[in-house]
């Protein structure tokens, strides 16, 4: 019978693995009032079979709770409504890192609190629409371009939600460089015209990313840090641009200095953006020594095959997760997987559609007598 690599165990950083399946970070607005609640601690212990968990994305500052319904991590509050989580997710012998995403200019005053501003690193608006509670869909708004202070007091509660997480319990935490939000808006060109050292050439548009990781990894261990990547996304509004392949050759290259624990990489082709290049996959693979997360489309057979060509360390699922709760164990019994997923539940505010999605059952036999 042959033997899966995907389910053997690992280390990731400081982290061991009882699998190479991740649940991949997803946004599931739950988080009333911006805090994590029982419900979400019943949602991610079901789910706690995969090897590593990464949780939706959570904001670092006010500043970034720019979707309705997300959770934050910067007060005391939000810190105890995680304990509830991890320790779900611990007691069923599971591991979490806690994803850090400051939603940047893809945010909108209505879903943030009094006193918030959407900020990016230059005031270049998004094309295009997001959900909000009170007016339903409403134009991206202007962000502000940040000053020298925003970015020093940005990188200050990246720091301050770093170790907030290790409070909370989390092993670990993986920043969203991808998709659009903060971080991939100093990488971009197309986001960031700024005339300081944070543009002008590549090696200036990486330097936000790099100094957050830094200080990150400086405060928790750089061991418990990763680093989520989305290089020819078109997420939030994100055009391709001439110098992209050697952007992330640069980064890759410094992410590898820093010594960090993984990078995970996006390639959203199968929810129709454009497919990245296997060349970025194999360059980035080639710069970064440490774990490579790659996620996007996979199934059993195509995860097993990028695995055992070493192309990656660990695969992760998105969407799979969110109807099979028991995804590990169906992929390993070789159990269908339930096609009965519910998309227009993915962000509403309770149990249905998030908790409701039930194991695997073995068919009944009706037998004829
Ligand atoms: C409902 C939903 C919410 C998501 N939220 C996030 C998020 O908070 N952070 C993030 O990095 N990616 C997010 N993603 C992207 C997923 O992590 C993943 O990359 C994507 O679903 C592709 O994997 P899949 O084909 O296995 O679903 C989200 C995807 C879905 C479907």
């Amino acid at each position: 019978m042959k033997v899966y690599k995907l389910f053997t165990p690992t280390n990731v950083g400081a982290l061991a693995l009882k699998n190479r399946i991740v649940m991949a970070p997803m946004t599931r607005c739950r988080a009333i009032g911006n805090i994590p609640n029982d419900l979400m601690a019943t949602y991610y212990q079901q789910r706690a079979s995969a090897g590593l968990i990464i949780t939706e994305g959570t904001s670092p500052s006010p500043n970034g709770l720019g979707y309705a319904r997300i959770p934050g991590i910067f007060t005391e509050a939000q810190v105890e409504g995680w304990k509830k989580v991890t320790n779900a997710v611990h007691k069923k012998g599971g591991k979490i890192v806690l994803q850090l995403m400051h939603t940047g200019r893809i945010s909108h005053i209505l879903n943030m609190g009094k006193g918030t501003h959407i900020i990016a690193p230059s005031a270049i608006k998004a094309t295009g629409q997001m959900w909000t509670d009170a007016h339903k869909m409403q134009d991206y708004p202007m962000p502000k371009a940040m000053t020298t202070e925003d970015i020093t007091s940005t990188q200050a509660e990246y720091v301050k939600a770093a170790n907030n997480a290790i409070k909370a319990g989390f092993d670990g935490v993986e920043l969203h460089g991808a998709n659009g939000y903060l971080l991939e808006e100093f990488l971009s060109p197309a986001t960031n015209v700024r005339t300081d050292q944070y543009d002008g050439n590549l090696e200036n548009r990486c330097r936000f990313v790099l100094e957050v990781t830094a200080a990150v990894a400086a405060a928790i261990g750089k061991d418990k840090v990763g680093i989520r990547l989305s290089p020819y996304g078109v997420a939030g509004d994100m055009p391709n641009y001439p110098e992209i392949d050697a952007t992330y050759d640069f980064l890759s290259k410094e992410l590898n200095k820093l010594d960090i624990a993984y990078i995970h990489l996006v390639d959203h082709s199968a929810m129709g953006a454009p497919t990245v290049p296997i060349e970025m996959k194999e360059l980035i693979r080639t710069n970064f020594k440490n774990t490579l997360i790659i996620c996007g489309g996979y199934d059993k057979d195509s995860a097993e095959a990028d695995l055992e060509s070493e192309l990656c360390d660990l695969v992760g699922f998105g969407r799979p997760f969110i109807n099979n709760p028991d995804l590990v164990e169906r992929l390993e019994q070789g159990q269908e997987l339930s096609q009965n997923l519910k998309t227009d539940l993915f962000y509403s505010a309770d149990a249905v559609g998030y908790i409701d999605y039930t194991p695997y059952k073995v068919p009944v036999l009706h037998l004829i007598d």
